[in-house]
């Protein structure tokens, strides 16, 4: 199994697998197209999982903001991440993330942030965000789910604010 970036190509195919993977519902999937189309899309940040020609998982990393009264910092945001329900526990997952965070990292890229499974996500190095200073008020969420995960050593002390996902993903 290879993880490269998606190309067009794949378009079909990594619709295929976020709409399997959130069980045969489409907001994922057209949550992609949206952001692909936005200006908060890196291509490299999108990620395949490819066997035999098959496309077994997708990640997808994109821009957001995170805003302290008129200081605004880029950071990113994963979501979503997705891998065939057959293929799942594998370690596919993992692969993905591992690859993409380190990509953000040679981006420049000091914190990349989530909404997701806290017992699934601290493993790469996510933690609870709020208690480092970040916030969300778009979405009404429980504070061990929103978490942060440090790429360069000192961000987190310097990145502090409200998380602000852009309107692609609120328009779907
Ligand atoms: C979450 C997901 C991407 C993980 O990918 P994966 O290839 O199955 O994960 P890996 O094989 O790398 O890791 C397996 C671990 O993930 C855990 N895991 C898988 N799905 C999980 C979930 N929904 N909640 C919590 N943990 C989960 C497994 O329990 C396993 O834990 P273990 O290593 O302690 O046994 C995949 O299960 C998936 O596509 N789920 C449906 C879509 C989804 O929920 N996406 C995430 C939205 S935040």
């Amino acid at each position: 199994m290879i993880i490269r970036t998606e190309t067009t190509a794949d378009y079909s195919k990594v619709f295929q697998v976020n709409y399997e993977a959130f069980r045969n519902r489409e907001d994922e999937p057209k949550l992609v197209e949206k952001i692909r189309e936005s200006k908060q899309f890196i291509p490299e940040l999108s990620l395949v999982a490819e066997e035999n020609n098959e496309i077994l998982g997708h990640l997808l990393l994109s821009k957001a903001e995170v805003i302290n009264k008129n200081i605004s910092h880029e950071v990113i945001v994963l979501a979503p991440i997705a891998v065939k329900p057959e293929f799942q526990n594998k370690g596919i997952g993992s692969q993905l993330i591992q690859e993409g965070l380190r990509r953000c990292r040679d981006l420049g890229y000091g914190i990349v942030l989530l909404i997701g499974h806290p017992t699934y996500y601290p493993r790469f190095g996510f933690k609870p965000a709020r208690r480092y200073g970040l916030e969300l008020k778009q979405f009404n969420v429980s504070d061990e789910v929103f978490m942060v995960c440090e790429l360069i050593d000192g961000k987190l002390d310097r990145i502090k604010g409200e998380l602000r996902y852009p309107d692609t993903f609120f328009k779907i």
